[in-house]
């Protein structure tokens, strides 16, 4: 080796450690950043991916949640309600007097996977024996009136959250958080009259005039959200999304892992459950885009962003 070339193999060296040092200094603090301590969380590339996921939709009302007009009138449409948007304001004003004015549903952080289990009423759960599957998720999210006794086998026994409105709530255990989807500005006195004085208005299906629920768990959804998803990730088909499909995209701004069960129309299209015979043979799926939900859910799944179990 003469002396300049020896000088130009240590420059080389020396860039190339210096170099790779860099990049395990990056790929390390990379490491220290992960949202969570999931194998795979749920914020990364696949959803994004999808260009439909928009974090900056609060899922939950607060008491400084500022919905936009635009997001009132889209929500105001939705079951002809007639009353102003001043009116709904001090309904919220009234309703986080009562209810916890900030929801606490554990932001993602580097140090915890919190798992989820969305729970659909879909009858392919019947025979499924998913129950110790659902079971073992840190989050059981079950919906309105969808039965436990003597279903155990196959949808399990665990509910951390139910989602409901008025003409689908029932009662729940101290520990259950009821996550009220408000359709009208009468789903939000509902729930603010239900926990007090009793509520006596009329709907179209009967109403539950109380509820025993405990009232430091209830988390209101933000219409804003409901609206984002109609808009977002339906693209504005079918009337307005179901309840199921709202509570799934829920799962995925609030969950780490999510685990999909009961979801899917029968054979001739229409939606029904694993606890009761259909009545209406014509219901389909009412005035929600099913097919379209059930073809975004089944993209979810394929692209490894959520566990899709198609039961039986
Ligand atoms: O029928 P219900 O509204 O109580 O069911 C809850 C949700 O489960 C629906 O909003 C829908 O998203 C989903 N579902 C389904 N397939 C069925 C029944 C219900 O995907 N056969």
């Amino acid at each position: 080796f003469t002396f300049p070339s020896l000088l130009v193999l240590l420059l080389a060296l020396t860039t190339v450690i210096v170099f790779l040092k860099s990049d395990l200094t990056n790929w390390l603090r990379l490491q220290d950043q992960n949202p969570c301590a999931c194998e795979k969380c749920l914020s990364e590339d696949n959803l994004l991916a999808l260009h439909r996921l928009n974090h900056s939709v609060e899922p939950f009302l607060t008491a400084n949640t500022n919905v936009s007009a635009d997001a009132f009138r889209w929500w105001k449409r939705l079951q002809h309600e007639q009353r102003d948007f001043n009116y709904y304001k001090s309904t919220v004003h009234k309703l986080f007097k009562l209810f916890p004015p900030v929801v606490d549903y554990g932001e993602p952080s580097s140090d915890s996977c919190r798992t989820c289990a969305v729970v659909g009423n879909s009858a392919n759960l019947k025979g499924s024996h998913y129950g110790s599957l659902i079971d073992y998720q840190d989050v059981v999210m079950r919906m309105n009136t969808a039965p436990i006794k003597n279903y155990e086998s196959d949808v399990g026994t665990k509910t951390t959250h139910r989602v409901m409105y008025p003409e689908s709530a029932m009662d729940l255990d101290n520990s259950t958080h009821l996550v009220l989807f408000p359709f009208k500005i009468n789903d939000l006195k509902w729930v603010i009259q239900a926990f007090t004085t009793g509520f006596y208005g009329r709907s179209y299906a009967p109403i539950k005039s109380k509820i025993k629920a405990n009232k430091n768990l209830v988390m209101v959804v933000n219409p804003a959200f409901m609206r984002y998803v109609h808009e977002i990730w339906l693209k504005k088909k079918g009337d307005y999304p179901s309840t199921g499909f709202m509570a799934l995209i829920l799962a995925l701004h609030i969950c780490d892992e999510v685990s999909v069960f009961g979801y899917g129309a029968d054979n001739d299209g229409n939606w029904s459950h694993y606890f009761e015979t259909l009545k209406r043979k014509n219901f389909k799926t009412g005035p929600h885009p099913g097919k379209h939900e059930y073809a975004l859910i089944h993209e979810l799944a394929q692209n490894k962003t959520i566990r899709l179990y198609k039961g039986w």
